[in-house]
């Protein structure tokens, strides 16, 4: 199996292309190929000839997306969309990656695929977009939804990823104030990427959620982050409407896995040993 990579910059393209080894085809970042680009990821695809075309590229600035949606619709749904077509032309199955956020969080116990989804922000609209336009190229597909992605290499927008800001404003006596009425689970992307590839080996397709085992909120998270890497700072827990962002976010996102166990993915394991790993220098 040949399998190309894009947005191979990103947390779950880095750890992708650790994993690839020999079935690494080809990967680029943004410099190598603009999946917005329509001619050009075109070209990769007639180029390189995968049997798999992995999308890890992705506008992931939710706040960013309220006052400025085109790029997000651009990267998240329109490039998606390129990517479909390029993939059903030549043959080759895209697995594609979206977001807890394309629901609206009443529901309260896990959201499983067939639940209806209404996005309360422009990224979640995007990334919802970016699924049913996949869907509808008519090409091979795998639409992963995950949440709450910590890793290496988080997005240059936004100043790396949610775990790594905490411990650098942490690091540098900031004071921390984080939403608790928000919760999820969060997902390791080396465990994400892991999950993925067990996921085409074993014929998944359509639509499967995949997160790490576990909810929190993204207060706890950032108490765990700072409890393991030895950093004693208190965290005032804050509401979501204290915080003031620009976008909505879903007061209970965590997704079910009935379907990914269907496929035969055994449960990930839990997000606080993941996490552990990660602090500890993983990839
Ligand atoms: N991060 C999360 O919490 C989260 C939650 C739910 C779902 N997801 C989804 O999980 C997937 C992987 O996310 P991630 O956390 O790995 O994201 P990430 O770390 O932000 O990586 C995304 C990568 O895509 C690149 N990119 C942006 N625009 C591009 C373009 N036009 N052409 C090519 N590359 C472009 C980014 O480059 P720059 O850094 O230069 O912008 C970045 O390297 C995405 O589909 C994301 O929406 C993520």
């Amino acid at each position: 199996m040949r399998v190309a990579v894009t947005g191979a910059a990103g947390q779950l393209g880095r750890a992708l292309v650790a994993r690839l080894g020999p079935r690494l085809a080809w990967a680029g970042g943004r410099d190598e190929l603009d999946v917005r680009e329509a001619a050009a990821v075109a070209g990769m695809v007639e180029r390189v000839r995968p049997d798999v075309v992995i999308n890890a590229a992705a506008f992931n600035d939710v706040d960013g997306a309220e006052s400025d949606p085109a790029p997000a619709l651009a990267v998240n749904a329109a490039a998606a969309r390129h990517l479909a077509r390029a993939c059903r032309d030549r043959g080759a199955l895209l697995v594609h990656v979206s977001s807890d956020y394309v629901f609206d969080g009443a529901k309260r116990e896990p959201y499983r695929e067939e639940d209806c989804p209404r996005p309360l922000n422009v990224y979640g609209v995007s990334k919802l977009a970016g699924c049913l336009l996949v869907s509808a190229a008519g090409g091979e597909h795998l639409i992963v939804r995950t949440s709450g992605v910590f890793g290496a290499g988080g997005s240059r927008a936004k100043g790396g990823a949610f775990v790594e800001r905490i411990l650098a404003r942490a690091r540098q006596g900031a004071p921390l104030r984080v939403v608790d009425d928000q919760v999820f689970a969060p997902t390791y992307a080396a465990d994400l990427a892991e999950a993925l590839l067990a996921l085409v080996d074993g014929g998944a397709r359509g639509l499967v959620h995949v997160t790490n085992s576990g909810t929190c909120s993204w207060h706890e998270l950032a108490t765990a982050a700072l409890d393991i890497a030895g950093v004693r700072v208190r965290v005032e827990a804050i509401r979501s409407r204290d915080l003031g962002a620009p976008a909505r976010r879903p007061a209970y996102s965590v997704l079910a896995h009935d379907r990914a166990r269907a496929f035969g993915l055994p449960p990930l394991r839990s997000w606080r040993d993941a996490l552990a790993e990660f602090l500890r220098g993983g990839v």
